[in-house]
């Protein structure tokens, strides 16, 4: 018997293992707000990860979105970016929107491509969450899909990012 559940235990590390590392981003979470919100503050802090290129700093953005942004990328984002690739599967764009006086954040726009979760609207999960965390919008969001579609042909993305200009 315990060298049954010794055995078993065995082949759930490998088991585990395996798809820990074969995965692409197997630590990466699910369709969810707030597991996405718990990775990106807690597991791989976003302000720890860097800003789109050409973006680098608090700048100036455009209605709906907050009077000063601040736009990151995970590590698979910004390779695609400088590769001037499409985004791959994992990658995030966390996008923190400031009030007028640069300091308030107002709010916190993630876009998370997850391959096949809903390519009508880019194969991205969007959300909008409180600078609390507290979740305000998130999945299928039909307000960030109707107004990114028109960026389809660059992947959704407005804000160019220098290398990317002929894709
Ligand atoms: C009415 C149009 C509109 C809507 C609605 C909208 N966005 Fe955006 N979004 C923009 C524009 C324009 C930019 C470029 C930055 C700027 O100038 O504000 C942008 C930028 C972004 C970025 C940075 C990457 C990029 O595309 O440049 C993210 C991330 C983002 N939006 C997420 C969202 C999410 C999530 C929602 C829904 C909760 C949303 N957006 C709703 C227009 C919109």
């Amino acid at each position: 018997m315990r060298k049954g559940l010794l055995i078993l235990t065995i082949i759930v590390l490998i088991t585990g293992g395996i798809i820990a590392i074969s995965g692409a981003g197997g630590d990466m979470p699910p369709a969810d707000a707030d597991k996405l919100w718990s990775y990106m503050t807690t597991d791989n802090p976003y302000t720890g990860w860097g800003f789109w290129p050409g973006h680098e700093g608090i700048y100036p953005g455009k209605s709906p979105h907050g009077a000063y942004l601040k736009v990151y990328a995970n590590t698979v984002a910004l390779k695609a970016a400088h590769e001037g690739k499409p985004m791959p599967d994992g990658a995030i764009i966390v996008k923190e929107n400031y009030g007028k006086d640069k300091k308030t954040l107002m709010a916190v726009t993630p876009m998370y491509r997850i391959k096949g979760y809903n390519p009508e609207g880019g194969d991205w999960y969007w959300a909008k969450y409180g600078a609390d965390g507290s979740v305000l919008k998130a999945g299928k969001v039909k307000g960030c899909i109707d107004c990114h579609t028109v960026q389809k042909t660059k992947d959704w993305i407005f804000t160019p990012a220098p290398m990317l200009q002929d894709y």
